[in-house]
């Protein structure tokens, strides 16, 4: 069974990805990007992060991570910020150890495809 529907499917990863959303919108580090502009942005990319997580077929290659995240300058302390405040969004909602190491390992992939800044 995949791990999207171990933990029961849609409902329980929305609150996954509500609790995080709101983590993130209390963090000084990353809460700059997280504008009522670019909302429809976020909602779209937390759907992509997801699908990745579970392992669906990336629809975006490294490159389309690249150019749209390039003018963000993101930091790699913001990045591992964002991926911090997911792992506690996992633990929160009692995902099990061995599943957040997976997920976690996945959403660090394109870290080196977001990250403009090395600090
Ligand atoms: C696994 C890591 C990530 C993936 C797969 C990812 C994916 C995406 C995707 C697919 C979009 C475009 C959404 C759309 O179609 O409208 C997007 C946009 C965006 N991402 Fe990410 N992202 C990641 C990490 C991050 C991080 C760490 C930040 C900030 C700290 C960030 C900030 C943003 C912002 C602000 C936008 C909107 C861009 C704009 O309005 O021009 N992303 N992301």
């Amino acid at each position: 069974m995949n791990l999207y529907h171990k933990y029961g499917g849609m409902s329980f990863w929305n609150e996954v990805l509500n609790n995080f959303y709101s983590k993130a919108l209390q963090s000084e580090k990353i809460n700059q990007f997280l504008t009522p502009e670019n909302f429809p942005h976020i909602q779209a990319m937390l759907i992509s992060q997801l699908e990745m997580s579970l392992g669906a077929q990336n629809r975006y290659s490294m490159e389309g991570l690249m150019e749209t995240h390039m003018h963000l300058e993101i930091t790699s302390s913001q990045y591992n910020e964002w991926i911090s405040l997911y792992k506690e969004a996992l633990i929160e909602n009692y995902v099990l150890y061995e599943d957040i190491e997976k997920i976690i390992r996945v959403l660090q992939a394109p870290k080196k495809f977001i990250v403009s800044k090395n600090y």
